[in-house]
């Protein structure tokens, strides 16, 4: 968003469909739910919880989020379009049950057209919480099968085993900068150094950073370093952004691989690391594990063909890295097209 154009505008620009601000008096909840499409189904996304600086951030980060799920959902060939919702507060607050609740109540009334899940912020007891209100909530009993969060790590595993592919480099012995280790980024951790990846890592809540070390082996370093470590991949899994300007002029890695949504700042960046020659997976193919997770979810698929479907985001992926070679192209470029030749053709036939 540029200092003129308002979060509307960006609505508009992306396409938008609808956009719907959520204040509740007496719970004080502050919110938005933000549809992006329902060409290809209903618009599936997460429900994020973080405090932002201003609850125009807040709708701007719904905005580019929900769109990220059309191309994340469209990508993956999920009959479904793209949505997300973002509650403006503080994920620690101790009455965050009640802000929660007011929040699915509200989504009830959108029951068929958004179907929500975890996200930044959301673990999977809230998910839980709220799937006694409102059906929107996908979500099996549990521990009947895997989660949305191992099931992105999954993912995201399988997409860096194909990037390091890509470079000629084995998983086993691999540097790995990981940036933030919540939910995904931890699951990730332990899963990498399993596999005999070297793994650096790093978080803005110190305490967690260490205890994901010291469970899988990893080693820490302060936030601010971990973008400009020396390493062979840079893994980022916490908010978006991070790849900026700023961070583009100490990038000292030969590839970008994680489950953060929109981790590169803008297009004209994604442009510059592949001139560079650092090769990027787009975030929407490689951390496709979570939406997936609807497979399960939904029905459609048993948790052993869950995992099977993720675990392929690496073929996938490894597809998509020779084509854009061969085409001369990022490959965040191509995976974009695809999808917008998808979406052309299903608004075609309509
Ligand atoms: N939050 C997940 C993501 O960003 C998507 C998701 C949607 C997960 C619906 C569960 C349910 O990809």
């Amino acid at each position: 968003m540029s200092a003129h154009e308002t979060a509307l505008d960006l609505a508009a620009r992306f396409g938008h469909e609808r956009v719907i601000v959520l204040h509740d008096a007496a719970s004080g909840l502050r919110a938005v739910i933000a549809l992006h499409s329902s060409t290809l189904g209903p618009s599936v996304g997460g429900t994020r919880m973080r405090a932002y600086p201003s609850f125009d951030d807040a709708v701007g980060d719904a905005l580019r989020l929900s769109r990220a799920m059309t191309y994340k959902a469209t990508f993956a060939g999920l009959p479904f379009g793209g949505a997300k919702a973002v509650i403006d507060a503080d994920p620690q607050r101790a009455d965050r049950r009640e802000l929660l609740a007011a929040y699915a109540h509200a989504v009830v009334e959108l029951e068929g057209r958004f179907v929500t899940g975890g996200d930044m912020g959301i673990d999977q007891d809230d998910v839980q919480f709220m799937a006694r209100i409102s059906k929107a909530f996908a979500h099996a009993p549990k521990g009947a099968g895997p989660d949305a969060s191992e099931l992105t790590a999954i993912g995201v595993e399988a997409a860096i085993g194909a990037t390091a592919a890509r470079l000629g480099l084995p998983l086993r012995g691999l540097h790995v900068a990981l940036q933030g280790v919540g939910e995904v980024g931890g699951r990730l951790a332990r899963r990498l150094t399993a596999a005999g990846v070297r793994v650096t890592l790093a978080d803005i809540d110190a305490a967690k950073a260490e205890t994901v070390a010291r469970e899988s082996g990893a080693v820490v370093v302060p936030p601010e370093e971990i973008v400009a470590l020396d390493c062979d991949l840079f893994s980022p899994n916490a908010a978006g952004g991070v790849i900026d300007e700023e961070a583009l002029s100490h990038l000292r890695c030969r590839a970008i691989c994680g489950a953060a949504n929109n981790p590169i700042a803008s297009p004209e960046i994604g442009d510059e690391l592949d001139r560079r020659g650092i090769l990027h997976a787009p975030d929407f193919v490689a951390n496709a594990g979570g939406v997936l997770s609807l497979l399960f979810e939904l029905g459609t698929l048993d948790a052993e063909g869950t995992v099977r479907r993720v675990e392929r985001i690496g073929d996938d992926l490894a597809e998509l890295y020779e084509s854009a070679a061969a085409e001369r192209i990022a490959p965040f470029r191509l995976a974009e097209r695809r999808v917008d030749q998808r979406l052309a053709a299903a608004r075609a036939a309509t």
